[in-house]
């Protein structure tokens, strides 16, 4: 949580940073600030507001228009002052510690430190009292403790006074610190929270992910935990705390550099929405070799998935719905022991894991903090992990055994839509391999099983021209205050995450059920006022799931079903429905998701939210 960006050069600082933080702010957004020096200048001049990156680009405005200028920018007849730009830092927030408010937005600036951080110092308060830092204080956040401790230690030498300061922290924390005698120099260190840098064309920089850095290059290195980097505009230098130099490992991604953009759509999660059908087909063809499921590119021997005896999935959110597909999977086709946990869950649980479990871990980001600590926790174990991943180099990519990433490209709304079908495209692979490995399915059955998978972007790509359908049936949602979202087997996986999907943008509550455990409580919730959304695509479920949707039809409500074309018969003259295209049952989830995804984005966007950034969420949650 929370976007940071660092950058010293020679273009223009200040409109590096803004612009650095509004691809961020889907990390948090509730307030930003940026640091700024001009090149040869002793004073580093700050800027910061509750709201959003706007409103802090106003505030920058207004301080450029009156007698002050915000340094790094070129002022109006000034053109040498633009070119010779400085260095800065910038902060996005989502607030842990303090509200939200001018004064707790980062930067914070304590003496000759200046300071932003992502994380969280968990002994804030014993670091106040040992070090008598109340004085120095002024707003209500842990972030401005460290800036206290970090300028108390300080007398000239920016690595041991932060060797000093990371000594005394407890938490997580990223830290990038601007000294104002240390030139344009800046300095991060990190404790799990993730910083990557780059050297490039425009100068030296650092973020707290790529997607701020890939406008530049698609070069960059991951800062690893207890290390100090030093950035100048023309050189990076990384140290570990013994002060012996280290050479960066360069990653390349694979990103397009202008794929973080919107591509005109007004949305990127319309934007990641329409991306579905290329994604999914990138994380495919590259792992079927002869129509057979291949993960010898990735480096995943087979070896894994012969001598399992159990599986269990890891993951938070979105990324656990995938998992709970996967699972019904591995039990219908492995017939294997399988579990899955919430991430946030699995180490206070007792969780069965030994040698003989594969781990496999689910996260976009990969940087979630519940999921990284819980993959810890499974290797320590003995647990061999797996992770399915979309972020390259991430945290919990560089915590597990093997990894699988998805080729969905960055997902910059905050709701997960791509990231979750490339999930399942990955699973369904995996258990395709598993199903030949162990003798589950012949050659030819394997083949069979990828040829649907490959129909999968085509199929979806057919749920994406019915999108204006869809749009008519969101605006029919517009006034629900709770819906329900019911469905049996495949069909209630599918819901759970359509429904998580609806109200976290929309806001309306919305409750996924198992339609058969409806009359055992719930259906007393159901109203004429409570509109039910269902789900159809499992043709074994279909009468069962029909008794139901009548249940709830009998008590008032307005009910409309997502089913698979070839089954809908003649239900259209009962009830409003979207025909999905025909696939296999256990395929079925990949068309039924794209049209539940788009449901959530209308009702949403024709709310007029803003459907990117859904209140009090983050896109990467590095808090446990
Ligand atoms: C919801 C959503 C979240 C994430 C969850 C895990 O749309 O995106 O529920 O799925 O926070 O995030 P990752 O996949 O980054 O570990």
């Amino acid at each position: 949580m929370c976007g940071i960006i660092g950058y010293t050069g020679s273009e223009n600082v200040k409109e590096i940073l803004l612009d650095a933080l509004e691809l961020l702010e889907y990390r948090g957004y509730d307030s930003a600030g940026i640091a700024v020096r001009s090149r040869g200048m002793q004073q580093v001049s700050v800027y910061k507001c509750a709201g959003r990156v706007s409103d802090l680009r106003e505030v920058c405005a207004q301080a450029g228009s009156g007698t002050e200028r915000v340094p790094g920018s070129p002022g109006q007849n000034d053109g040498a002052f633009a070119r010779t730009a400085g260095c800065g830092i910038g902060h996005t927030r989502w607030a842990t510690h303090g509200g939200v408010s001018d004064a707790n937005a980062h930067p914070h600036q304590v003496g000759a430190v200046t300071l932003v951080h992502n994380g969280i110092i968990e002994n804030y308060r014993e670091l106040i009292a040992d070090y008598d830092l109340e004085g120095d204080l002024v707003s209500d956040t842990d972030t401005e403790v460290a800036a206290a401790l970090l300028n108390r230690f300080y007398e000239g030498d920016p690595h041991e006074a932060i060797r000093k300061t990371v000594a005394k922290l407890r938490g997580t924390f990223a830290l990038v610190v601007m000294f104002a005698d240390q030139g344009d120099v800046i300095y991060t260190t990190r404790n799990v929270s993730p910083v990557v840098a780059t050297l490039c064309d425009q100068g030296a920089m650092l973020a707290s992910d790529l997607t701020a850095l890939c406008r530049f290059t698609n070069r960059y290195f991951v800062v690893p935990e207890y290390h100090i980097l030093e950035l100048r505009s023309d050189a990076v230098r990384l140290t570990d705390f013994d002060g012996n130099e280290v050479e960066p490992e360069y990653l390349t991604a694979d990103w397009e550099l202008n794929s973080a953009g919107k591509n005109g759509y007004p949305f990127y999660m319309e934007k990641e929405i329409m991306e579905q059908p290329q994604a999914i087909a990138d994380t495919i063809e590259e792992r079927v070799l002869g129509g057979l499921p291949d993960f010898s590119a990735d480096g995943v021997p087979d070896e894994l998935f012969t001598d399992c005896e159990r599986i269990c999935i890891i993951a938070c959110g979105t990324a656990r719905h995938a998992g709970l597909v996967a699972q019904a999977l591995v039990k219908s086709i492995l017939h294997m022991h399988i579990e899955v946990e919430m991430a946030s869950e699995f180490m206070y649980s007792d969780p069965v894991i030994d040698q003989k479990t594969l781990v496999l871990a689910v996260s976009q980001s990969g940087e979630t903090i519940d999921t990284l600590e819980a993959v810890k926790y499974a290797r320590r174990r003995g647990a061999k992990c797996l992770s399915v991943i979309n972020v390259r180099g991430s945290s919990i990519a560089r915590e597990s055994d093997y990894v699988l990433y998805t080729n969905a490209g960055p997902e910059i709304a905050v709701a997960s839509t791509k990231a979750y079908t490339t999930q399942l495209a990955v699973f369904y692979l995996i258990v395709a391999r598993m199903a030949l490995l162990r003798g589950v399915f012949t050659t030819e059955e394997t083949q069979s099983y990828i040829r649907e998978l490959q129909r999968t972007p085509d199929a979806i790509g057919e749920v994406l021209k019915k999108k204006r359908d869809i749009h008519v049936v969101a605006g029919k949602l517009l006034g629900a205050k709770d819906l329900f979202m019911v469905g049996r087997g495949l069909d209630y996986s599918i819901l759970l995450e359509g429904s998580l999907k609806l109200k976290e943008v929309s806001y309306i509550h919305s409750e996924a059920y198992a339609s058969g455990e409806l009359k055992h409580g719930p259906i007393a919730l159901i109203t004429q006022d409570t509109p039910v959304v269902a789900s159809v695509t499992q043709e074994k479920l279909m009468s069962k799931e029909l008794s139901n949707i009548k249940e709830v039809r009998s008590r008032g409500a307005d009910v409309v079903i997502f089913i698979k074309e070839s089954i809908a018969g003649s239900l259209e003259e009962e009830y409003e429905l979207i025909k999905l295209p025909d696939m296999r049952d256990e395929f079925m989830v990949m068309p039924a998701s794209a049209a539940l995804q788009l449901l959530a984005y209308y009702v949403s966007s024709d709310k007029g939210f803003d459907v990117d950034k859904p209140r009090n969420l983050a896109k990467v949650v590095t808090v446990e």
